[in-house]
């Protein structure tokens, strides 16, 4: 076969893939069988390696196959993706219509949709190919997951074309969920492996596309159903529910059971079906959607900084169960709060087994009353956190004595101390239980990321006396960790090397790991690109710190301190002393190009626009899908599109490819 055969070929089978997938993942109507799909998928996977050239970013062979990633690049959305007004009293409804039909003088159309309880993601298409997922982030910008994206089978990476024109650019926004079924069995695997479970399936599905390995994301059973149209310049649709229509004819999954309606009776009976079927569904859901059908209306309403006026989310009430309390004891955090949980027999919440739930505090306890062997009310909180509502009053039965928090700490006897309804063990680095949870913090998912170094395992190092401080880890050797697993030589040598390669570990990365009270790893990042390496984030005045995204005067000073205490510096010494380097952030504030916005439009013929996108995101640029006043340039390629004027009527600079490849190269 020659070049020119095989790539025709190539494209024929991509073709066929592609409508087979969809017919499958989307539409569940296969046309032909597992075997004849794996047939056509290994040709395409033979004349792929024969002439890699051939390879396409689109080709259903790229599913899977990404290098792991060392972090995510960020980007911004190419409009805002808000959030949704949202209310549990059906009265907020008879008054957000009144609203509208004062406004418009008439009565509006309303389409209503389950309200899925997942991880909310953009995802980016160019003339009909998916180049680029994006989570929600902070609704402005979000981080780039493509690669994990592209592992859902769902996910079309190709529009279909046979009924409807294909767009130069199109953004749509959508839910990525996991199965309540595949979710449970997840976490049975995870628990087998020794590791940590996802407390729901909305956590399961955010985590899921946060892996580093997209081999990983791979493994997990996500889903993802479309439900709007974020961008699409020329689109030809009066509603909703045809701009549904479109997404569907172009091979997406939409959100199911969309209804138009126009009365308040009717989305009620929605409503209420909905609620009654909750617990029958394989999927969560926490609430439905009301949003109006015609879009001119929606343009006419409007937005406000945080949600649409359009659109109103009805929650369903938290699902409540009722469980007896075994005991209640006293956690020991990683900042030395003691923290009252009540563990009571296991009970099945919204789909989710719980067996404990936070008391948060000393008042909190006193206030609901709750005592070992009490009979109580239990709710998971926005269906996610188990919590204790209520005690329920039974007659003739004897009650257990009321809890108290020990005046010394459970772990090191050190006597507590009290700030407001809380309290304290001082002992912040003679503590066992603190030192416990600040290795599993320091190893946990954001910080280190070391495999294995779960909490069983956290306490057993410490118990044993094989870790004493945070440097302690790099120095432990496999005879160590083989005294942790009964013949478990296999896994402790996993969490040796899972150690050792952490030696080179991203700065963000280490900022979190250390553990600085309310640092979370969004503030860890901006101090990260901010100072890009440790003294200077050490030599970091209180007034500077406050100055960085997220960071208040509270927390500017609680840094400070941590930074500058005599223990801290040491420990953090002990670590680097153990040959841990950190690398800098990708994105260097020096750079000239470091936030600056870029804009592209038209067609590259040197370069791809994602490897254009690479180029300026590693230098600290963003790229965005409209042309404002924030735009700096205006890369324009082949037949560029309305873009260009945009740019030329607000005075944006203009560059051509070669200019802009020059500028990258400089
Ligand atoms: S409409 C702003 N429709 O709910 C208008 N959102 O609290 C776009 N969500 O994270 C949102 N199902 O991702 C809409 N059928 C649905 C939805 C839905 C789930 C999510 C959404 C967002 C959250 C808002």
């Amino acid at each position: 076969m020659s070049k020119s055969e095989a790539e025709i070929r190539a494209e024929t089978i991509r073709l066929e893939l592609h409508r087979h997938s969809h017919l499958y993942y989307v539409e569940s109507r296969p046309e032909i069988k597992d075997s004849d799909y794996d047939l056509l998928f290994a040709e395409l996977k033979t004349l792929e390696l024969e002439w890699p050239e051939l390879i396409t970013n689109d080709s259903p062979t790229q599913r899977v196959g990404a290098e792991p990633q060392k972090s995510f690049g960020t980007a911004e959305h190419s409009v805002p993706m808000l959030s949704l007004d949202s209310t549990k009293n059906l009265e907020d409804l008879v008054r957000f219509d009144k609203r509208i039909k004062d406004l418009l003088g008439n009565n509006p159309e309303y389409l209503l949709e389950p309200k899925l309880d997942g991880a909310s993601i953009e995802l980016v298409y160019e003339y009909g190919v998916f180049v680029r997922a994006v989570t929600r982030g902070n609704g402005q910008v979000g981080e780039v997951i493509t690669e994990n994206a592209k592992t859902i089978s769902s996910l079309p990476l190709r529009l279909l074309s046979s009924n409807r024109v294909v767009p130069e650019t199109l953004s749509v926004r959508g839910e990525v969920i996991m199965y309540l079924s595949r979710f449970e069995e997840l976490n049975k695997e995870m628990l087998k492996k020794g590791l940590n479970p996802y407390a729901n399936p909305r956590n399961s599905a955010s985590g899921s596309l946060r892996q580093l390995k997209s081999r990983v994301t791979a493994e997990r059973p996500l889903e993802l159903m479309i439900f709007d149209i974020l961008q699409c310049p020329d689109l030809a649709v009066e509603s909703d529910a045809e701009g549904l229509e479109m997404l569907k004819d172009w091979g997406f999954k939409i959100v199911p059971e969309a209804l138009s309606v126009t009365t308040l009776n009717e989305i009620e009976k929605y409503y209420r079906s909905y609620e009654d079927r909750r617990d029958e569904l394989d999927y969560e859901i926490d609430g439905v959607v009301v949003k109006i059908n015609q879009l001119d209306v929606r343009k006419e309403l409007g937005n406000t900084s945080h949600h649409p006026r359009w659109a109103l989310a009805l929650k369903f009430e938290p699902r409540k169960a009722t469980t007896r309390i075994r005991k209640i004891v006293v956690q020991v955090g990683r900042t030395g709060k003691l923290t009252p949980v009540a563990e009571f027999d296991p009970v099945v919440v919204g789909g989710v087994t719980v067996s404990r739930a936070s008391l948060h505090n000393r008042e909190e306890v006193e206030r609901k009353g709750v005592r070992a062997g009490d009979l109580v009310r239990i709710q998971r909180a926005g269906d996610v956190i188990p919590q204790v509502v209520e005690r329920i009053e039974e007659e003739n039965t004897p009650r257990g004595k009321e809890f108290r928090i020990p005046n010394n700490c459970p772990a090191c006897e050190t006597e507590v101390i009290e700030r407001g309804p809380f309290s304290y063990c001082p002992n912040r680095f003679g503590c066992s239980a603190q030192l416990k949870r600040g290795i599993l913090h320091f190893g946990s998912r954001e910080g280190l990321d070391i495999e294995g170094l779960g909490e069983e395992i956290c306490s057993m190092l410490v118990d044993k006396g094989l870790v004493s401080e945070l440097a302690d880890l790099f120095s432990l050797k496999t005879e160590d960790l083989q005294t942790l697993w009964k013949g478990g030589k296999k896994a402790a040598d996993n969490l040796f090397v899972a150690i050792q390669e952490k030696k080179s570990i991203d700065f963000h990365r280490f900022i979190y790991g250390l553990g600085i009270p309310e640092v979370g790893i969004t503030v860890a990042k901006g101090l990260a690109n901010e100072f890009g390496n440790l003294p200077a984030l050490q030599e970091a005045s209180i007034e500077r710190l406050e100055s960085i995204d997220g960071v208040g005067s509270i927390m500017s000073e609680q840094i400070y301190e941590f930074l500058h205490s005599d223990i801290t510096s040491n420990q953090i010494s002990a670590v680097l002393h153990q040959g841990v380097r950190l690398t800098p952030p990708k994105i260097s504030r020096s750079s000239e190009m470091a936030g600056t916005t870029f804009v592209f439009t038209g067609k590259f013929i040197r370069i791809k626009r994602s490897e254009a996108r690479e180029a300026v995101e590693s230098v600290g640029g963003k790229v965005s899908g409209s042309v404002s006043s924030r735009t700096n340039f205006l890369v324009a390629g082949e037949d560029p599109g309305s873009k260009l004027q945009k740019a030329k009527d607000l005075g944006v600079k203009l560059l051509s490819e070669s200019e802009f490849i020059n500028k990258i190269k400089q």
